[in-house]
């Protein structure tokens, strides 16, 4: 399962990449908006100097003839750029026509299967379960991301199972458990994913126990 990062702030793109393990991000209207007020198109062409995989940009129209046009503009920043679109019937529209000009489409708000068939019949190459949306309410966010995983598997379709809106590590572990293909965290659950209180006690004490018989320490050579 490869790992994109749920975030428009290029501080934490920046961090996460020196980390070597985001292959991607996605964005959308509120994640630009909390940046107060930067350019959308300029924050991707920063993001895409930071990270060589793709980007999701979201379309904020809603006609089908509008979301097309905004979809070939948003696509036209830069080649890495996926756009993402809401899923209803001017959406699906706009993905089928989209796609048959190869722009890649991640289709954003799903919460059920159909929908998620729906957007790869279209064209889509992602679908995203809104993962924590559906906790929310109390539906198994998981569970969706498992039968969408399972129905793409069986019959061979090339959309990826791209599991969003994780609000915690325990989400990442259960979404590669259930065949997500990528899963997109916000920064501070990255963090948390890295966390262990063993790794931080392990490490305090193989320092204390070389410093007490070596004294200080110098790298080994
Ligand atoms: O990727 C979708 C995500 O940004 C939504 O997350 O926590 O607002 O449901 P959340």
């Amino acid at each position: 399962m490869r790992l994109f990062l749920d975030t428009a702030n290029i501080d934490e793109i920046r961090r996460a990449a020196r980390m070597g393990v985001v292959s991607g991000v996605t964005t959308n209207p509120t994640l630009i908006a909390k940046e107060g007020g930067v350019s959308y198109r300029q924050r991707v062409l920063e993001i895409a100097e930071v990270v060589d995989g793709p980007i999701s940009a979201e379309c904020i129209t809603r006609t089908t003839d509008e979301i097309v046009e905004e979809g070939l503009g948003l696509a036209s920043w830069h080649p890495n750029v996926v756009v993402k679109v809401p899923l209803d019937e001017a959406g699906l529209a706009a993905i089928h026509r989209l796609s048959a000009q190869d722009v890649r489409i991640n289709t954003t708000l799903i919460f059920s299967v159909n929908q998620a068939l729906l957007a790869a019949e279209a064209g889509a190459s992602y679908v995203s379960p809104f993962v924590g949306r559906l906790d929310d309410i109390g539906e198994d966010g998981i569970g969706l991301v498992r039968e969408i995983a399972e129905v793409f598997d069986r019959y061979h379709l090339p959309c990826q199972v791209l599991a969003a809106s994780l609000r915690h590590p325990r989400h990442v572990t259960e979404a590669a458990k259930a065949g997500a293909h990528v899963a997109t965290l916000p920064f501070n659950v990255l963090l948390q994913m890295l966390k262990h209180p063993l790794t931080d006690s392990g490490i305090e004490r193989f320092l204390a126990d070389y410093e007490r018989v070596f004294g200080q320490r110098t790298p080994a050579s």
